[in-house]
């Protein structure tokens, strides 16, 4: 049995969780969140500065929240893990900073955890065991991919968005329709009283050098300016924006072009298990039209439980038990924090000289 304190600070949540796993299962003991969101949403978006020191005030409560809760120690648990990569480097460090310093007052090991892997992990908090190969199709404010995990454990990413991520189009769109951030579930309540079929929106395709489209791959700019010069006929017009329609129109061009090209990632690369996890992934509408689509082609579908679909240390604490269950590898406590990191490069995490 191995016990890990997880915390997660990439971006806009402070969090921390307690995290067990017993025989290959999965408990989770105790998980905080302190959303900055209210505070970020005046700015219409996060600001990095705020951000940092939010972090640096919440995250000790909710670190002493998890332990009494649980009634746990820092000397009952067996490894401490943080999100290292990538996300806002100033709030990465509070997490990073705050983890290294309990692992080394305490003689624990510390695990630098990648934030995507940390989604991908999601999925192993809900009820269902999963056994890799499978496909997943990450959708978070700042990624879309389509990354094949093997039965190695090995990542390899089939396909990504050229401009905007699935989440960052929800947030610009809901901007621009005058909707509070962040836009994923303002979009999704508006969209409930709209008609999804009234504006014909488009699906934005990537060119090949060679001729014809890159079949994985994603676009949003292209929808986005379409919603852009929607908005701008109606008010041009002086008519009533009909920000439901938009809405729902909005939300089902986007859930069908991510589900139609996961199908058939899935498909063509031989998957038959297909996951689905980060913030983008809590929207409904999308959840349905996944689960029937897959379906109708036998692919079984895995989505990471709504609660933790958005960003958690619970996460991070389910790929560190991960990383454990299969070494016992940690990070030098010397690791440092990265903006960027791709997904594949994250084994560097866990070299003797840190990569950062
Ligand atoms: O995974 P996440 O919490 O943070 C990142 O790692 O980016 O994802 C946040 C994103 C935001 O862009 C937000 O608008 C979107 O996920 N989101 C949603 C929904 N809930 C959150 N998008 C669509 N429908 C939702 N229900
Ligand atoms: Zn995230």
């Amino acid at each position: 049995m191995q016990t890990v304190l997880a915390l997660e600070t990439s971006c806009d949540e402070s969090a921390a969780a307690l995290i067990q796993q017993d025989h290959g299962k999965i408990h989770l003991l105790a998980s905080r969140i302190a959303s900055q969101v209210a505070e970020h949403a005046k700015w219409g978006g996060v600001v990095p500065e705020i951000a940092s020191r939010r972090h640096v005030e919440a995250l000790p409560y909710l670190i002493g929240d998890v332990f009494s809760q649980t009634g746990l120690k820092p000397s009952d648990i067996d490894a401490v893990a943080a999100t290292v990569a990538p996300g806002l480097a100033g709030a990465l460090m509070v997490g990073s900073i705050t983890g290294r310093t309990i692992a080394a007052l305490n003689s624990l090991p510390f695990l630098g955890i990648h934030h995507l892997e940390g989604h991908l992990s999601s999925i192993f908090l809900g009820d269902r065991t999963l056994e890799a190969p499978y496909l997943v199709l990450l959708v978070s404010g700042g990624h879309t991919e389509l990354i094949g995990v093997n039965e190695k454990k090995k990542f390899e990413r089939y396909g990504r968005s050229h401009d905007d991520a699935a989440g960052e189009a929800f947030d610009k769109v809901a901007r621009l329709l005058g909707l509070p951030y962040p836009g994923g579930p303002a979009i999704e309540n508006m969209a409930l009283k709209g008609d999804p079929t009234r504006f014909s929106l488009p699906k934005g395709r990537i060119s090949l050098p060679t001729g014809g489209f890159h079949p994985y791959d994603f676009s949003f700019s292209g929808l986005k300016t379409a919603m852009l010069r929607k908005f701008e006929s109606f008010n041009d017009a002086k008519e009533r924006i009909p920000i439901e329609d938009l809405s729902a129109s909005f939300e089902q061009v986007v859930a069908q072009v991510l589900v139609e090209r996961s199908i058939r990632c899935a498909i063509e690369k031989g998957f038959k298990n297909l996951v689905m996890v980060g913030g983008v992934a809590a929207n409904k509408r999308l959840r349905k039209l996944l689960n029937e689509k897959a379906l109708e082609k036998s692919i079984e579908v895995y989505l990471a439980p709504i609660e933790f679909c958005t960003d958690n240390a619970a996460m991070v604490g389910a790929a560190a038990l991960k990383r454990l269950e299969c070494s016992s590898s940690s990070s030098s406590l010397e690791l440092g924090v990265s903006p960027r990191w791709p997904l594949e490069d994250s084994e560097a995490f866990f070299n003797v000289e840190p990569p950062f």
